[in-house]
């Protein structure tokens, strides 16, 4: 596979970074976004080959910040392939506690940059080479107690894979969604830590002994993002240890 050009958002810390870091093990050039500047340069450094990634600080909600990381994959590699987008925000709340403000906010973060990101990349993708992966959650699949614009902007994120895949399928490009389980990164550890409901819920009932690593969410985005996935669009990939499709309880202890 010749090389390819990869966006990858929230790639400062967590999935984002363990994705850049998988992509340039197969050589491929990146630009990484994110609003963290000092997380981002750790991202880079701490890459098999700093060389191949280029930095964007940038919050993704602002009006420019499609263009902007485009522009840059442009100039510094002359063309785009994949874009993946991944920033997010969680620990959201039930509806009577969510006030317009951060039910707009989770929409924004999670929902609405992810479609702005991908109409700005559309134009500059190939046919046969062209693919895009949304990283959604099983919050977006299944409801759970205490998540509600979360869980919403979630599975909007599936809608719009499933619509993409099929206006875009005919010009050859592919987009694809990942749902993870309960991935430990800064996002779920600070919840698992405090939280003893959330454990509960999601650590607690997955069948299998861990937890899932961020780097298990970055081998599903690169074989979803690669040519061994060449007739796979519109796909949802759980990965989670089996969490959503049991009825898992751990067993009693004495
Ligand atoms: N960790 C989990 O258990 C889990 C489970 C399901 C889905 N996810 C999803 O995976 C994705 C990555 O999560 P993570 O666990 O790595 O989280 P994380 O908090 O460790 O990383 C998210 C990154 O996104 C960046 N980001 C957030 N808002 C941004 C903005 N407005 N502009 C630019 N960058 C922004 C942050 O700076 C951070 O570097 C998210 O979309 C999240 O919803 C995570």
């Amino acid at each position: 596979m010749s090389t390819r050009v990869a966006i990858v958002t929230g790639a400062a810390q967590g999935i984002g970074r363990a994705t850049v870091h998988r992509l340039v093990q197969e050589g491929v050039r990146i630009v990484a976004s994110d609003v963290n500047e000092p997380n981002l340069q750790e991202c880079r450094a701490s890459c098999a080959d700093p060389t191949l990634v280029r930095l964007i600080t940038q919050d993704i909600t602002n009006a420019t910040a499609p263009a902007d990381a485009v522009r840059m994959a442009l100039d510094a590699f002359g063309g785009i392939d994949w874009l993946v987008n991944n920033a997010g925000i969680g620990n959201a709340k039930p509806v009577h506690e969510t006030d317009d403000m951060e039910w707009d906010r989770y929409l924004d973060v999670n929902l609405r940059s992810a479609f702005r990101f991908a109409r700005a990349v559309l134009p500059h993708l190939q046919a046969g080479r062209g693919a895009m992966v949304h990283v959604s959650s099983i919050f977006g699949i299944l409801g759970n107690p205490r998540s509600a614009p979360y869980a919403a902007s979630k599975a909007a994120l599936l809608g719009l894979t499933r619509q993409m895949a099929a206006d875009y399928g005919p010009r050859g490009i592919r987009v694809n969604a990942v749902a993870p389980g309960v991935i430990e990164t800064a996002l779920s550890e600070v919840r698992l830590r405090t939280d003893a409901y959330y454990r509960k819920l999601v650590a607690d009932p997955t069948p299998f002994p861990r937890l899932g690593k961020a780097q298990d969410i970055a081998n599903a985005i690169w074989f979803l993002c690669s040519d061994q996935a060449s007739f796979v669009s519109g796909h949802t990939l759980v990965v989670d240890g089996g969490w959503s499709v049991t009825n898992y309880v751990p067993p009693m202890t004495e």
